[in-house]
């Protein structure tokens, strides 16, 4: 029997799946290197991939190290993350009780969402933002509660107050992903204000500082999540945590599939931990490139920059011609991230990479249109 969704009617197997599902979109995620590489026929080695925010340098010697040295890989890891919550609450000074780690802080945006949302629940979002919250929101079965950015890409926290009573929950990246700006001083407490579970998402805060974490304790409706896989490099390993009210992690702790994160990323995650002052001296190093970027770029004077505390560079180009650079910048081997939705028209996002890389996509960005096909 084959399956069909044509005009809103599932049939086959589609006929037995909850209806919301069928219509989302789906997650953009980025491609791959080699992926990218055999398009282009070119060695992996030869792509600067600026697309994912990544951190170019992996993990630290320790880390690499303590993976190769473990031995118990075919075991289960602790259910309860006994190490890893006692290990998260001495980096973040906040009790363990509030700490939950699980495969990326995707997997925590994922169960918060199931947590709070019913079908037709509204979130808020702040678009342009982090794809996740939309994205897990719908499959939740909820409903995205729209309040765009104001100009410069501040929160409008008027209209997230109006918004407040058709929703339970609110998302807002600091600093923003893709607009690179945090949280403005005195916006957090009129967030709380709503009421609203509150969820700040610091992906980037090791490269900006400025973290509320140390808030959540004293908050009811706050949340805040964390990722290693910026600072210390374990994206492909899928390592991320929440801290939150202590009511509200046990929660999680019983709805989430025991064994996330799984064993290799939990240990990778302690001898992060352990080796925190280099990787720390490497963020360091991505700040200083992403500094170094942002004065270069703005010599070109093809684009607009906004000022960004995080790992990468945002710029709107000027003359509609986003798209172009994009492919031409590829067609070198140079990969950055293109925006053309709204509110995001025309707009490059430029992850900070090595001093190399960023060379290589300077180099790449000046060279005439004529001279890169
Ligand atoms: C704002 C924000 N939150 C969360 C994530 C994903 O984090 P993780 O890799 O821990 O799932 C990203 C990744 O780019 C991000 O930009």
């Amino acid at each position: 029997m084959a399956s069909d969704t044509t005009a809103g009617t599932a049939t086959g197997v589609l006929s037995l799946v909850q209806p919301h599902l069928l219509e989302l979109l789906g997650y953009a995620p980025i491609e791959p290197t080699d992926v990218l590489a055999e398009r282009l026929g070119i060695a992996p080695d030869d792509i600067v991939k600026l697309d994912g925010n990544e951190n170019p340098y992996g993990p630290s010697p320790g880390t690499v190290q303590a993976l190769a040295a473990f031995r118990d890989y075919h075991r289960y890891p602790d259910p309860q993350q006994r190490a890893l919550r006692t290990a998260l609450s001495e980096y973040t000074g906040v009790g363990a009780a509030h700490v939950v780690a699980g495969a990326g802080s995707d997997e925590l945006i994922d169960l918060l969402l199931r947590a709070v949302v019913g079908p037709g629940d509204g979130v808020i979002e702040c678009p342009p933002t982090f794809g996740m919250y939309g994205f897990s929101t719908r499959v939740a079965g909820g409903r995205i509660v729209s309040v765009p950015r104001t100009d410069g890409y501040a929160l409008d926290v008027d209209g997230i107050a109006a918004a407040a009573s058709d929703a339970k929950a609110i998302f807002v990246a600091s600093p923003n992903n893709p607009t690179g700006n945090p949280l403005a001083a005195g916006d957090l407490e009129a967030l709380l204000a709503t009421g609203l579970l509150v969820v700040i998402d610091e992906a980037y805060v090791e490269f900006s500082g400025g973290s509320v974490a140390h808030l959540v304790p004293q908050r009811e409706n706050l949340v805040v999540l964390r990722t290693f896989s910026k600072w210390a490099a374990l994206a492909g390993l899928r390592a991320g945590y929440g801290i939150m009210p202590q009511a509200l992690a046990e929660l999680l702790m019983q709805m989430k599939p025991p064994y996330t994160p799984n064993i290799a990323a939990e240990v990778a995650m302690l001898a992060s931990l352990d080796d925190r002052e280099l990787l720390m001296e490497r963020v360091e190093a991505i700040v200083t490139e992403r500094k170094r970027l942002s004065d270069a770029l703005a010599v070109l004077e093809t684009m607009t920059l906004y000022p960004s505390a995080a790992n990468f560079v945002f710029a709107r180009l000027h003359n509609g011609d986003g798209a172009a650079t994009h492919a031409r910048l590829a067609r070198q081997g140079v990969f950055v991230r293109y925006f053309d939705s709204d509110g995001l028209r025309d707009c490059l996002r430029f992850s900070a990479g090595t001093p190399e890389q960023t060379d290589r996509l300077l180099d790449a960005l000046r060279l005439p249109a004529s001279a890169a096909g």
